[in-house]
């Protein structure tokens, strides 16, 4: 089908075209289970500057020289310009309570221009096209202007400039805000950001600093938003579900620096960062109604996990104390979603939300059988899960709770709870996993999955793949087959972790790659992407007879597409598998836009970011249901394919989908 000419041709193809049997589908038009329509998302969080230097657009690196119990503040990142001396002070006069550490800039000499300089995290995309919005907080007794640059960090090359009139006292810490138009694009992204001032307008010989930012356009246009090309390559996979706020990420390195969301709401002086679980202090900027807006902007369900009394150091909550986390959650949820005159909806209105947001799916915890085993699993169990199910069904009986485990986690979820199954794996595993959910009756969330050991691998500590590859990638597409049909309980997959900053990470296996100023698509994003093109709104019985083609049948009642999914892994000699695929009740000559991935010779094939050439190839087709409404077609050995009727276009499908959900 996909390479006709192929197969006329090489006649040991044809011969095993023709050899292989037919597997025979029949679809009935009635007998299925309603969808919810989320099933395809995925996990974000901080891991390696995926967050701070990554989806979250700030440029500056250590803006506001925040401290956590893990991290003294410090000067990284920034430079002396001509001589001047930083050093960090804390004034009598912070900038805020929570940012109590400033940089102090001392002058050389009584003239001349000096100042500073941030390289960002691991340079800074400057282009002509943008216009950068920055600000920076100053105080000390200053007449004259400063300098606000982009410049290369190599040659000194400046490719922008604006001068901002201080308006700077002495006594009192002062905002100035600046755009920033760049005359010409720098032709790397080795480049940073330099603030001079003249020091003969100075009167006590230094000036102080603090949040020193600078944004790139972001995504929708946000305040304190999202890097514009990240965002659109997540989009682009139309994910409709999103897990926050990260797993470890929301656990903490221990019981006093996990994920608190009131540390992370209003204006940024007020956020006072926090100790981050991947070895650097984290900014806060990327708070939890940053989080909110941008699934708001690429139209995502929401899961969102609350602190459950458990760190990753195995700091476990004891009985008494557990209610302030709950209220705690409450207060989040009642933020999220509460009326604008309850206390916490209150807030969200007074930060600019007066609407409060959806928030159906709310989880406790994340790993609990993980850290501080076997006490961490055996106390949620006992105590904590059952606590804060109470409270949160009591309180909002429409929103599923999720336990952070699964059944398979040998927990027998209380209802009306559901659970929570991760699932790093190889390709065998995950084709070996397309049965799993069929017989579950617990609604599950699949909360972090993908490909990331080779066949043949060793588990959890056994080798890696550098990144996701054709053959892992196919093994996802039988798991995320199995979960679709089973979508009446499968509250949807996430892919995790999502992005990887390809200067600073440790875990090598994610769906998309970037660095200041690239981003990379993996095989499994386009995997992703054409799975969740074709939503369906309802799953119709099917024939079922599986190895090595497993699929899925269904149809939309938005779009009215009859879909059917199907990957092929590891057919017999390698040959293509042909389909006859019957569905009950359509007419004959019915069209459907057939749509293919195939990889490359080498089913370790990947997108490497260094070199951003693309494996997968997609064809479409247009075929055509015979007079019984019967189609026809093959599909080649480690391939995922989608059949649908509707006649709108992905774009419409896909708007069609979400103005029903
Ligand atoms: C379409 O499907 C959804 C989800 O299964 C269901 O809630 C809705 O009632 C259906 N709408 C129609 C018009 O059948
Ligand atoms: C500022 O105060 C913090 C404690 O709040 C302290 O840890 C830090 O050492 C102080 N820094 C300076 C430069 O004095
Ligand atoms: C930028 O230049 C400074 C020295 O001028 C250097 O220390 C720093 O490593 C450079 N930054 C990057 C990202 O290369
Ligand atoms: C900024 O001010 C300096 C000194 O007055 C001047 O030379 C320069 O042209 C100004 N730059 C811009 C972009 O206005
Ligand atoms: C920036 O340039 C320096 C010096 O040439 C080099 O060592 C460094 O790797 C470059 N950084 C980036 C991000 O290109
Ligand atoms: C924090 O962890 C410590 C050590 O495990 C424990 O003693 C303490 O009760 C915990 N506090 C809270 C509020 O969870
Ligand atoms: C589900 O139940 C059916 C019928 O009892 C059984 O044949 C099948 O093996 C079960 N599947 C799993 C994955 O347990
Ligand atoms: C983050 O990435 C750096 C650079 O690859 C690595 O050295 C570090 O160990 C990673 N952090 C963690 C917590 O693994
Ligand atoms: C619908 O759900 C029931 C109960 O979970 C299940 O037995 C049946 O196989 C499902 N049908 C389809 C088409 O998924
Ligand atoms: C096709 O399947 C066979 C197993 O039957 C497998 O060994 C082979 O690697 C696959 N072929 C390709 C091109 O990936
Ligand atoms: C599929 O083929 C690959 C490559 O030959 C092999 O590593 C893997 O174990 C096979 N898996 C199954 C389930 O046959």
């Amino acid at each position: 089908m996909v390479f006709p000419n192929l197969v006329i041709q090489a006649g040991i193809f044809a011969y095993a075209v023709s050899s292989a049997t037919a597997v025979d589908i029949t679809v009935s038009s009635t007998g299925g289970n309603a969808t919810n329509g989320h099933q395809y998302g995925f996990l974000h969080e901080d891991i390696n500057n995926s967050g701070d230097g990554g989806l979250y657009a700030e440029l500056i690196r250590n803006r506001a020289f925040q401290i956590s119990e893990g991290f003294p503040a410090t000067l990284d990142a920034w430079h002396p310009i001509n001589g001047a001396e930083l050093s960090l002070k804390n004034l009598s006069v912070p900038l805020s309570d929570v940012l109590v550490t400033s940089m102090n800039v001392a002058t050389p000499s009584e003239e001349g221009e000096v100042g500073f300089f941030n390289d960002g995290y691991w340079g800074m995309d400057v282009k002509a096209s943008k216009t950068y919005s920055g600000s920076f907080w100053v105080k000390g007794a200053y007449s004259g202007q400063f300098t606000a640059s982009l410049q290369s960090n190599t040659t000194g090359e400046t490719f922008g400039t604006v001068n901002i009139t201080s308006q700077s006292t002495a006594d009192e810490w002062t905002e100035h805000e600046f755009e920033l138009t760049p005359s010409n694009d720098a032709p790397s992204s080795n480049n940073s950001f330099a603030l001079t001032f003249d020091a003969s307008g100075i009167d006590e010989g230094s000036l102080d600093f603090n949040l020193i930012s600078l944004f790139p356009p972001t995504y929708k246009g946000r305040k304190n938003g999202m890097r514009v090309d990240i965002a659109e390559a997540l989009e682009g996979f139309h994910p409709t579900l999103f897990r926050i706020p990260g797993g470890n990420m929301l656990e903490g390195l221990t019981n006093r620096t996990w994920w608190d969301w009131k540390n992370s709401i209003g204006p940024l002086k007020n956020r006072p960062g926090f100790s981050g679980v991947w070895g650097y202090q984290q900014t806060n900027g990327l708070g939890l109604v940053e989080y909110l807006e941008f699934a708001e902007d690429i139209g995502m369900e929401i899961v969102l996990a609350v602190y459950d009394g458990l760190s990753l150091n195995g700091d476990i909550t004891p009985e008494d104390q557990l209610q302030s986390y709950i209220d705690d959650a409450l207060d989040e949820i009642e933020f999220i979603r509460g009326p604008v005159d309850s206390k916490w909806g209150a807030v969200r209105a007074e930060l600019g939300h007066p609407d409060p947001w959806k928030l159906q799916y709310v989880e406790v915890g994340n790993e609990d059988w993980l850290s501080g085993a076997p006490e961490g699993w055996d106390t949620f169990k006992e105590y904590r899960f059952p606590m804060f199910l109470d409270a949160l069904t009591e309180a909002y009986p429409d929103i599923q709770v999720i336990s952070s485990g699964s059944n398979y986690d040998g927990y027998n979820i209380p209802k009306p709870a559901g659970g929570d199954y991760h699932v790093y794996a190889t390709p065998d595993t995950l084709v070996s996993e397309f049965n799993k959910f069929d017989n579950i009756t617990t609604p599950h969330i699949i909360g972090e999955m993908a490909a990331i050991h080779p066949n043949g691998g060793t588990g959890w500590d056994g080798p890696q793949q550098p990144y996701p590859w054709w053959g892992g990638t196919v093994g996802e597409a039988v798991s995320l087959i199995g979960y679709e049909r089973n979508q009446d309980r499968i509250i949807g997959a996430a892919y995790a972790p999502i992005i990887r900053n390809m200067n600073r990470w440790q875990w090598a296996v994610t769906m998309i790659q970037f660095t200041a100023d690239t981003v990379t698509k993996s095989t499994s994003w386009y995997l992703w992407e054409l799975m969740a093109a074709h939503p369906m709104t309802e799953t119709l019985p099917a024939t079922s007879q599986f190895d090595p083609l497993y699929y899925v049948a269904g149809r939309n009642n938005q779009t009215s597409g009859h879909i059917f999914k199907a990957a092929v892994y590891n057919s017999t000699d390698g040959a293509d598998v042909p389909v006859t695929l019957k569905f009950e009740g359509i007419v004959s000559a019915t069209s459907g836009e057939l749509t293919i991935l195939t990889g490359p010779e080498d089913p370790y094939g990947d997108n490497d970011p260094y070199t951003g050439v693309n494996v997968v190839k997609t064809s479409k087709t247009t075929i055509r249901s015979d007079t019984s409404g019967t189609f026809q077609f093959d599909l080649p050995n480690l391939s995922v394919a989608v059949l649908d009727t509707s006649p709108l276009t992905t774009r419409r499908r896909i708007r069609a989908a979400r103005g029903k959900w």
